[in-house]
């Protein structure tokens, strides 16, 4: 029973710990997920032109121009459709916009503001679309544009084309949006580390002229703002990992403990029903030894709760209480073997009548030699007519030598025997019975065994003279 209560302190404990780690683990999963829908924004200024690494909280970011020989090249002065000229020479420059994750989250949905520095055309962009924010014609006019892939018609900007495609005009503090392209991988951008470098970084440009000026030209953005998503895996997180880990320890635990619990279950009724199959086995056989005897009929089962009752009060066992119970219930087993009319003798028995009861004892240990499922069953039958002095029978035995359970099982049986209508006398008084049991002690009974049954007879648990 203590192992089932136990089972099921432990069944509660861990289910209670299951679910708080659950929760925890759902707000932790949450929280990353609704941290993840949160905009961020990092505004660099001065960004100069020589491609300076700014080294953001989340990113590395370099902004300028690309050198080599792709780098500025000078443009011809620029005709109207009449052949008059709209401005002098320019210089063309490409920029590139170069983004390398350095957190443990994924970069998705990055966007980044370029606010112009003085005017100049925007002829080109590639890897993703650009918004335009002009207001060259006096108002501001916004309107998405993929250089790469564009139609003339719909173009809503101030624009014109040469050769090299749009040239879109923009003022000093215009502003151009850069969406980098998915299809072209540059977003979303994965946790950067040593060994994995793919798709952690993305590289994307336009091309400026800038009327005026000559090759050593190039005009520095001292505005750009990013804006993005931080997405983090929560699976790659070690807390959260752990807190997982944990909940799934619990819950093995708990299935663990439900089916040791559903077995020691099953194995208590098993044993419960063996318990009933050996206690009504015990019944049977000694109906077949009271029927010999009418006299005594419920003396063993009188016996049997008097010892149960001294067992539980001398702080045996529960099993073991129910073991000597088994055992007092046989303790005159040996009687199947006595002729009935010496038991039924209502007159005085001779002295060789006297020595064939006295028999029932070695009888009755013989009978039970083989019942060993119960420890000490012969025990009983064998030893219940010794007497702590040394005067009993079978063999004489005397003190701690007289098995415990014989010595307890003598002092119910008399005390029955004392208590019970016999056929050559009346039951005694409770007075004669107690004076009985008082005056025996250390003679015939155990004292200490004596002062356990005084106890229960005055708590009222073993009922005598009623
Ligand atoms: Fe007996």
């Amino acid at each position: 029973m203590k192992k089932l209560s136990r089972d099921i302190i432990a069944i509660i404990v861990l289910t209670i710990l299951y679910i708080l780690n659950f929760g925890i683990i759902a707000v932790y999963y949450l929280t990353v997920k609704e941290d993840a829908k949160n905009l961020r924004e990092v505004n660099v200024s001065s960004v100069t032109a020589d491609g300076t690494l700014y080294s953001l909280s989340d990113f590395d970011v370099t902004i300028g121009p690309r050198g080599g020989d792709s780098g500025a090249w000078l443009k011809d002065p620029i005709l109207d459709e009449e052949g008059n000229e709209l401005h002098g020479p320019s210089v063309g420059i490409i920029y590139e916009i170069v983004m390398k994750n350095t957190c443990d989250a994924t970069i998705t949905d990055w966007t980044a503001e370029i606010y112009m520095p003085e005017f100049m055309w925007l002829n080109n962009g590639w890897n993703g679309l650009i918004e335009f924010h002009q207001t060259t014609s006096g108002e501001e006019r916004i309107q998405i544009v993929n250089l790469r892939e564009y139609q003339s018609a719909e173009i809503t900007l101030d624009y014109y084309i040469d050769h090299t495609g749009p040239m879109i005009p923009l003022a000093k503090g215009d502003k151009m949006v850069y969406m980098p392209s998915k299809a072209d991988n540059e977003y979303p951008l994965v946790p950067h580390s040593d060994t994995e470098e793919v798709n952690s970084s993305a590289i994307v440009g336009f091309i400026v002229y800038v009327p005026d000026q000559g090759l050593d030209y190039a005009p520095v953005f001292d505005n750009v703002v990013f804006k993005y998503h931080l997405s983090k895996n929560v699976w790659a997180e070690g807390p959260f990992l752990v807190l997982v880990g944990l909940d799934i320890i619990w819950l093995v635990l708990i299935i663990g403990f439900i089916i040791s619990h559903i077995r020691v279950l099953k194995l208590l009724k098993q044993r419960q029903h063996d318990a009933m199959i050996i206690e009504q086995s015990i019944k049977t056989f000694i109906n077949f030894v009271e029927a010999k005897d009418p006299n005594t009929k419920g003396h063993s089962e009188r016996v049997a709760e008097i010892s149960y009752a001294l067992a539980k009060e001398m702080g045996y066992s529960s099993r073991e209480c129910n073991d000597i119970r088994c055992i007092a219930l046989m303790h005159d087993c040996g009687k199947i073997a006595v002729p009935v009319n010496i038991l039924q003798k209502p007159s005085r028995l001779t002295d060789e009548e006297y020595e064939i009861i006295k028999k029932h004892t070695t009888t009755g240990g013989e009978m039970l030699r083989d019942f060993t499922s119960i420890e000490g069953m012969s025990l009983g039958a064998l030893y219940h007519h010794e007497r702590y002095d040394g005067k009993g029978y079978p063999n004489g035995l005397s003190g701690e030598d007289i098995p415990v359970i014989a010595r307890m099982i003598c002092v119910a049986d008399s005390l029955d025997a004392m208590n019970s209508n016999r056929c050559y006398r009346s039951r005694l008084t409770k007075e004669i019975i107690l004076d009985e049991l008082i005056k025996n002690k250390g003679k015939q009974f155990d004292p200490a065994i004596v002062e356990h049954v005084l106890k229960l007879i005055k708590q009222g648990v073993i009922k005598i003279g009623e």
